[in-house]
């Protein structure tokens, strides 16, 4: 019995290394620290709270932003969003080969979330926006820059889901003309982050509020 645990456990730590491919995340980071953003990959429980404020009875797109070594994909997966559903779009040409070998049936487009408005398919209605962007590290027009393609491509009542490692209001966030309707601390990640979800308001215009 404990022989096949210990089997089980193994294996699982196999496949866990395999799939965050810790070498490749650190060699992404070296050579491109404020693109990456984070030390380590996210863990599965930030991953599985991020994918838990995805709407599940709303048809359309779910985005998502800066998948990196996959994590939050898996638990956008597991959380029931059908993969013709699913639009990954990742700048880091590494992670988007490990991406495309990993998750064979889904949309990973190697591109800026800068030109977010471009590289969504013509026609297709978005539900949501998932981000894993380090905003608080990437420049600020180019920050400025993705967040107004949130504000063009949301409709009211859509919401956009982004992580941090600020436990309190980021200050990209204070000028965004959306408005944040949850946030909560994982603690089970490395540094713990928080998580916030942002929603396009009924009345207000699509645009950034400076
Ligand atoms: C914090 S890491 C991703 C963490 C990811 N959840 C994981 O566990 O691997 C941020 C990711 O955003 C990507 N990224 C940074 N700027 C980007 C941009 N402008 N457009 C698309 N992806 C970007 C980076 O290449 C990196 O993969």
């Amino acid at each position: 019995m404990h022989r096949v645990l210990r089997f089980e456990h193994a294996r699982r730590m196999k496949e866990y290394v395999q799939n965050i491919a810790p070498g490749i995340f650190l060699q992404e980071l070296l050579s491109k620290p404020g693109t990456v953003g984070a030390v380590c990959p996210s863990s599965r429980f930030l991953a599985a709270s991020m994918a838990q404020e995805v709407p599940q009875d709303e048809e359309g797109l779910v985005i998502e932003l800066g998948a990196g070594t996959g994590v939050v994909t898996q638990a956008l997966l597991n959380h029931g969003v059908d993969p013709s559903d699913l639009l990954v779009i990742e700048y880091s040409a590494v992670f988007v080969q490990r991406l495309r070998q990993r998750f064979k049936n889904l949309n990973i487009v190697h591109g800026n979330a800068a030109d977010l408005c471009q590289l969504v398919p013509a026609g297709r209605k978005v539900r949501c926006i998932v981000s894993s962007l380090p905003l608080c590290s990437l420049p600020r027009t180019v920050t400025q820059a993705i967040l107004q393609q949130w504000l063009t491509l949301l409709q009211p009542g859509n919401v956009a889901i982004q992580f941090t490692y600020h436990l309190r209001e980021p200050e990209w966030s204070k000028n965004l003309a959306m408005l944040r309707t949850n946030s909560k601390i994982v603690w089970a990640n490395f540094p713990p982050a928080n998580v916030s979800t942002y929603s396009v308001e009924q009345t207000q215009e699509a645009t950034l509020g400076r």
